[in-house]
C-alpha cells in the first residue's frame, strides 16, 4: 500500500502537537545586526504585499532571484560568503534554498538538519553541520551594503526523493540510498535537489504512524519559530512542487481539494507561529479552471495600477476558462500558420542548434493537458486564493512538463519558447485577477553541456549521462539532448522580459553555479570527478552540485548578464 506523502503530511494537523524548541539566543533577535536583546521589530522591514505588489520599507519590491538549494550544505563559511557575494554582484536580491536536510543515519561528513530514526526525530543544533548553518546566509547579508541585501525564500520540504521505487520500505532505520545517476556511479548525498529528504524520506525512513506524520509540523514549527524575527526571510515556502503523486504513487482519493486544504492548514499553522513573514506554496503552478473550488474567487481590489498596467503585451485579466484556453490556442496556430506560409523560403525555417522533445516530457496532442486539467492535484488559483497564502508561485521546466500542445507550424525550440511566454503571461493574469503577487520560483532549460547531469524529477537515472550517449546518439541516430547555450540565453532573456511586462512580483532562475569551493569527501562538494565525466572539471577545487541546470562553466557570464539586465529594470527611477 502506498499512501501519498503529501496527504499524510496533511493529516498531521488533526493531532495538535506543539513542539518546544531550544533557540540559540543570538537568533531570537533581528538577525540583521540588531544586538538589542529585546528588539522592537520594525514591521515595515519584513516583505509584505499590497495588492499585486510586494512591499519592503513601504516601497514596491520586485526581484530577480536564483536557486541554490545546496547553499547551506557548503563546507565553509567563506564559501557561503563567496557565493552570496557573487550572486549579489549580479544584482540578484533573492535566493531560494532548501531549509531542510533529513537523514536516517548520521552521516560521517557533511550537513544534516533532522534525524528521522527509530520512530523519533531530532533536530541537529550543532554549529558546524546543523541547523545553525542556515543562520549564516543572514550573517552574510549584514556584511553587505544595506541597500543590496539578499532575501531568502526558505523551502520547508520537498515532494521528491531520490529513492528508487523498489527501495521504498516502511521498515525502521532503512538507510536512504542515493539515486544512481549513471551506471556504476553514485552521487554523494545532497548532490541532487531531490536528495535532502522531504515528504517521501519521512515516509520511507519510518513506520507510518501518527508520530512521523507529526514530524513534519514539528520541524516546521521549530524552524519557523527560530527565524520569526529575521528580516532576511522573504517567505516560508511550504514545499517544493507539492502534488498528489511524488516519487511514490498517490492515494486514489487525492484531488485538487486535498492539496488546497493541505496548503490551507499548513499556511494557517505557520501564520499562527510567525505573523511576520509571508507564506507561499511552491507548486509548479498548474491550473484547473473547471475544478471545484474551496475558496471562492474574490475580485481583485481596484488598488493601485499593477506594475504592467500600461503594457501592450499584457492582456486584460479575465477569469480562466477551458473554453478560452482552447480558443486562444487555436488563434495562435492560425497566426503561426499564416506566418509560415508568408515566410516560406527554399531553406525553410532555420533554428540554431538542435532541440528534441524527449521521452521525459509527456506528449499531449489533445485535451487541456496536465498543466491545465487538475490531474496533478494542483489548482494554483484556488491555492492563491487561500487567505494565509501571501503570494502565488509557479515554475517553468519545459524539459519536465508540457505546458501546451506543440504547434506543428513551429520548430521545437520555438514551441518551448512560446509555451513559456504564454505560461508566464497567464500567471501574470492570475496575479491581477486575485490581487496578490505571483512569483516564478524556478525556471530553466537543460543545455547540451548540462545534459549528462540532468536527472528528471521522477527518474532514478540521468538519461543522457555520458556512458549512455553512444547508445542514444550513434546507435539510434538520436540528436543530442538539450538546447544550445545560445538558445538558453535567448529563452531566458525573453521569459524574463515577459515576466517583467506581465507584472510578476519576482523571477527566480534555476540554478546558480559556483566553482572554487572547498571539497570534502562525503559532501556534495567533492574533489573533482574525472573518470565518468558527471562533473565538468574546471579546477581541482569543488564545484556546486547540478541536477542539469547549473550555470557553472562555459556560458556562466552570459546567464549572469541576462539576470543582471533584468534585475536592473527593477531599480527605482532607472
Ligand atoms: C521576536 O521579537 C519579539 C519582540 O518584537 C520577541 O517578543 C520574541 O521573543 C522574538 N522571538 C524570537 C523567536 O526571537
Ligand atoms: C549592481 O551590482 C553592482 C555590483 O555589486 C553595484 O555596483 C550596482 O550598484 C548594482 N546596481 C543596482 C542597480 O543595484
Ligand atoms: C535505532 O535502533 C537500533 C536498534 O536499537 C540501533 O542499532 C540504531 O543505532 C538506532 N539508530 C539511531 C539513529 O539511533
Ligand atoms: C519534535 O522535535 C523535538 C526536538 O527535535 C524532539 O525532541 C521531539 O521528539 C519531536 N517530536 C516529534 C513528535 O517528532
Ligand atoms: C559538531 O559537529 C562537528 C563536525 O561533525 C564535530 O566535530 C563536533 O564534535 C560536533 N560538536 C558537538 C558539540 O557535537
Ligand atoms: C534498491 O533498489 C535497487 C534497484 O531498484 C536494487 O538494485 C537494490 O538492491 C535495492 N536495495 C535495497 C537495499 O533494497
Ligand atoms: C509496514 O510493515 C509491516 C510489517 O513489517 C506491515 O504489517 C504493515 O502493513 C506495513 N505498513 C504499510 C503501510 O505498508
Ligand atoms: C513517480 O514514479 C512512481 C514510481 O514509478 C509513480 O508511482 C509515481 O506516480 C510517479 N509520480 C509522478 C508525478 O509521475
Ligand atoms: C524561432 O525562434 C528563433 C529564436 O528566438 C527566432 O529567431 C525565429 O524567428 C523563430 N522562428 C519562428 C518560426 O518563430
Ligand atoms: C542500447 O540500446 C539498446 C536498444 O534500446 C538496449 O537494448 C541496450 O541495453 C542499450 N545499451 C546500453 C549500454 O545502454
Ligand atoms: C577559480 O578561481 C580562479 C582564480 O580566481 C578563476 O580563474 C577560475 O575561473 C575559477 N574557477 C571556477 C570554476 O570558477
Ligand atoms: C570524511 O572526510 C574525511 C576527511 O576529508 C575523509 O578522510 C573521509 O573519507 C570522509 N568520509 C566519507 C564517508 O567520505
Amino acid at each position: 500500500m502506498f499512501l501519498s506523502a503529501t496527504c499524510l503530511a496533511g493529516v498531521f494537523f488533526t493531532l495538535g502537537v506543539t513542539a518546544t524548541s531550544s533557540l540559540d539566543p543570538r537568533w531570537q533577535a533581528d538577525t540583521r545586526g540588531n544586538t538589542d536583546p529585546t528588539p522592537t521589530v520594525d514591521k515595515s522591514r519584513f516583505v509584505s504585499t499590497d495588492g499585486a505588489n510586494f512591499q519592503v520599507n513601504d516601497s514596491n519590491f520586485r526581484f530577480i532571484g536564483t536557486n541554490a538549494y545546496w547553499l547551506p550544505a557548503l563546507n565553509t563559511d567563506e564559501d557561503i560568503d563567496a557565493v552570496l557575494s557573487n550572486i549579489s554582484h549580479s544584482n540578484i536580491t533573492v535566493v531560494r534554498l532548501w531549509a531542510f536536510n533529513d537523514v536516517s543515519t548520521i552521516p560521517e561528513n557533511g550537513t544534516w538538519f533532522q534525524l528521522l530514526a527509530n520512530g523519533t526525530t531530532s533536530v541537529n543544533l550543532n554549529e558546524t553541520n546543523g541547523l545553525p548553518k542556515l543562520d549564516r546566509p543572514s550573517l552574510q547579508i549584514i556584511s553587505m551594503a544595506e541597500k543590496h541585501g539578499i532575501y531568502l525564500l526558505m523551502t520547508l520540504t520537498n515532494n521528491w526523493n531520490p529513492m528508487p521505487h523498489d527501495n521504498i520500505t516502511n521498515t525502521t532505520n532503512t538507510p536512504m540510498l542515493r539515486r544512481d545517476v549513471a551506471t556504476n556511479n553514485s552521487l554523494p548525498r545532497n548532490s541532487l535537489s531531490s536528495d535532502y529528504g522531504g515528504m517521501d524520506g519521512t515516509y520511507q525512513a519510518e513506520q507510518i504512524t501518527q508520530t512521523i506524520i507529526a514530524a513534519f509540523e514539528n520541524y516546521t514549527t521549530q524552524i519557523v519559530s527560530r527565524y520569526v524575527n529575521s528580516t532576511s526571510v522573504l517567505s516560508w515556502e511550504i514545499a517544493n512542487d507539492p502534488r498528489c503523486n511524488s516519487s511514490i504513487g498517490a492515494t486514489p482519493s487525492c484531488n485538487t481539494n486535498t492539496i488546497t486544504r493541505w496548503h490551507d492548514r499548513i499556511a494557517t499553522k505557520i501564520k499562527s507561529i510567525d505573523p511576520n513573514h509571508l507564506v507561499s506554496s511552491g507548486t509548479q503552478g498548474f491550473f484547473c479552471a473547471d475544478c471545484p473550488k474551496i475558496f471562492q474567487r474574490t475580485p481583485a481590489p481596484p488598488a493601485g495600477p499593477s506594475p504592467a498596467a500600461n503594457s501592450r503585451r499584457q492582456r486584460k485579466a479575465v477569469p480562466l476558462t477551458n473554453k478560452r484556453i482552447l480558443e486562444e490556442r487555436k488563434e495562435a496556430r492560425k497566426k503561426t500558420r499564416a506566418l509560415q506560409i508568408q515566410s516560406q523560403s527554399p531553406s525553410g525555417v532555420k533554428v540554431r542548434g538542435k532541440w528534441v522533445a524527449t521521452p521525459t516530457r509527456r506528449q499531449e496532442a489533445v485535451g487541456m493537458g496536465s498543466a491545465f486539467d487538475g490531474s496533478t492535484g494542483v489548482d494554483s488559483e484556488d491555492i492563491l486564493n487561500i487567505p494565509n497564502i501571501g503570494f502565488g508561485s509557479f515554475q517553468l521546466f519545459p524539459d519536465q512538463n508540457q505546458y501546451a500542445p506543440d504547434d506543428p507550424n513551429l520548430p521545437a525550440f520555438n514551441n518551448t519558447l512560446q509555451a513559456g511566454l504564454d505560461w508566464i503571461q497567464r500567471h501574470g493574469e492570475s496575479s491581477q485577477m486575485f490581487g496578490k503577487p505571483v512569483t516564478l520560483t524556478g525556471f530553466g532549460l537543460v543545455t547540451q553541456d548540462n545534459a549528462p547531469s540532468f536527472v528528471p524529477f521522477n527518474s532514478t537515472v540521468a538519461p543522457f549521462a555520458n556512458d549512455q550517449i553512444g547508445n542514444l546518439t550513434s546507435d539510434l541516430g538520436r540528436l543530442p539532448f538539450g538546447v544550445t547555450d545560445q538558445q538558453r540565453d535567448d529563452a531566458y532573456t525573453q521569459w524574463l522580459q515577459q515576466g517583467i511586462l506581465s507584472g510578476l512580483g519576482g523571477m527566480i532562475q534555476y540554478q546558480w553555479g559556483q566553482g572554487n569551493l572547498t571539497a570534502v569527501n562525503g559532501t556534495p562538494i567533492t574533489p573533482a570527478i574525472t573518470e565518468n565525466g558527471i562533473v565538468p572539471v574546471q579546477s581541482q577545487n569543488g564545484i556546486s552540485p547540478s541536477d542539469g541546470y547549473s550555470i557553472a562553466g562555459v556560458g556562466q557570464e552570459a546567464v549572469q548578464a541576462t539576470l543582471q539586465g533584468a534585475a536592473q529594470q527593477f531599480v527605482p527611477d532607472a
